[in-house]
């Protein structure tokens, strides 16, 4: 269980206090050491924090001061970055499939570089294309990738030249090329492959008379969940290397978001009530797959489960049990087989590592609120 960025136990206790629980504590001083990691993992890469695990205005505020650039893919995202006054050449927009009026809501922003990987998607830039960049979006599957990203979107690469050349031929400007390998990628050789590549489209769109000079590598950098992970200074060595060695002079853009967020929130829930099913002890918890929990679903992630009691030095026998969520729903159940000591109603439940991926995809199902985020650095001041 990786516990380093879990908030200090007085501080969960005072939270839960103040709060009662479910809640949500973030830490934007862990943000802002995320970001500091991934910089110097990558130095050179401008990492443009990309909203969608956590689009919540205190990591954008705290990315702000970091100086971070940021990435958006709806209208609701350009509000969070307009809102916090994130200077517009800061960002950029990397839905592949937008709307006329998403455009141009984001070009009333003052945002001005988009992404394409289609020759349907082409016409919507057309009257804006004084005004606009664009990035090419290419596919490079990964099915060992939690999330392959590259089965949505993604111009496959040998299509990937017509479709510049296309673009060129509508009068668009094409800057560079872009691509996601899939989230939470456990090595780096997906990466190696689409950087190689890029290389060769990079010098074939050059003999056509065309000049890239920007490449985004996308997001998809790990974190430890229940399995230990590369530390990110080794996970980005092997890119950090290609990179130097096959883009010199060239801009090169990252979209991490799973990396930067997911450490930084803590979720506390509690026990509303208990009984034994079979001879199984089952608990009934305020959170569950409808609410914070939903990554399980949505971002096929596994999330880790320990007691405030144990934190707090309980080492009372444990009994595998069963933890399942609020709802009616008999689908929400978070947990089976889970040791446990014995726990009261307001007993509290702690996940660690909930930052990416969970309030981001949390529903009101049987009008169960979403859980509160409360904003540690807010709370308790230093
Ligand atoms: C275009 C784009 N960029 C960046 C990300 C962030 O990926 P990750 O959280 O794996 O870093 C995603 C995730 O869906 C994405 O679709």
């Amino acid at each position: 269980m990786y516990l380093a960025t879990l908030p200090p136990v007085t501080t969960i206790r005072t939270c839960i206090e103040r709060h009662g629980a479910p809640l949500l504590l973030l830490s934007t001083e862990v943000v802002r050491n995320q970001y500091r990691a991934f910089r110097a993992a990558l130095p050179g890469v401008e990492p443009h924090y990309a909203l969608k695990p956590l689009p919540h205005p205190a990591v954008v505020a705290a990315l702000d001061q970091e100086q971070a650039w940021f990435d958006v893919c709806s209208n609701g995202e350009v509000d969070v970055v307009r809102q916090q006054s994130i200077a517009p050449g800061r960002i950029i927009h990397t839905h592949p499939i937008k709307r006329d009026s998403d455009i141009r809501y984001a070009l009333d922003a003052g945002i001005t570089t988009f992404v394409f990987d289609n020759p349907y998607e082409l016409p919507k830039f057309i009257p804006y294309a004084d005004r606009i960049q664009l990035l090419m979006r290419l596919s490079f599957r990964s099915p060992e990738a939690i999330v392959d990203l590259s089965y949505k979107f993604g111009v496959q690469p040998h299509e990937a030249l017509d479709l510049l050349l296309k673009a060129q031929g509508m009068g668009l400007t094409v800057r560079g090329l872009a691509f996601h390998v899939g989230s939470q990628c456990s090595n780096a050789g997906k990466y190696l492959e689409a950087i190689g590549f890029c290389r060769r489209l990079f010098s074939l769109a050059a003999l056509e008379g065309i000049t890239l000079d920007t490449l985004d590598i996308g997001g998809g950098f790990p974190v430890p969940y229940t399995e230990p992970m590369l530390p990110i200074q080794d996970f980005c060595a092997p890119i950090r290397n290609e990179l130097e060695r096959t883009f010199p002079g060239v801009r090169l853009i990252a979209e991490p978001g799973r990396f930067i967020s997911a450490p930084a929130m803590t979720l506390v829930s509690s026990v509303m009530g208990k009984s034994d099913r079979n001879g199984v002890r089952w608990y009934y918890l305020d959170e569950g797959l409808y609410g914070s929990y939903s990554g399980k679903l949505y971002d096929h992630c596994d999330y880790s489960v320990i007691t405030l009691r144990e934190l707090e030095g309980d080492e009372s026998p444990r009994q595998r049990a069963v933890v399942a969520g609020p709802t009616c729903d008999s689908v929400d159940v978070v947990y089976e087989g889970i040791p446990l000591p014995d726990l009261a109603p307001g007993d509290c439940i702690i996940s660690p590592m909930m930052g990416a991926y969970t309030a981001a995809s949390a529903t009101e199902f049987n009008f169960f609120p979403k859980t509160r985020i409360v904003v540690i650095e807010e709370e308790l001041p230093q």
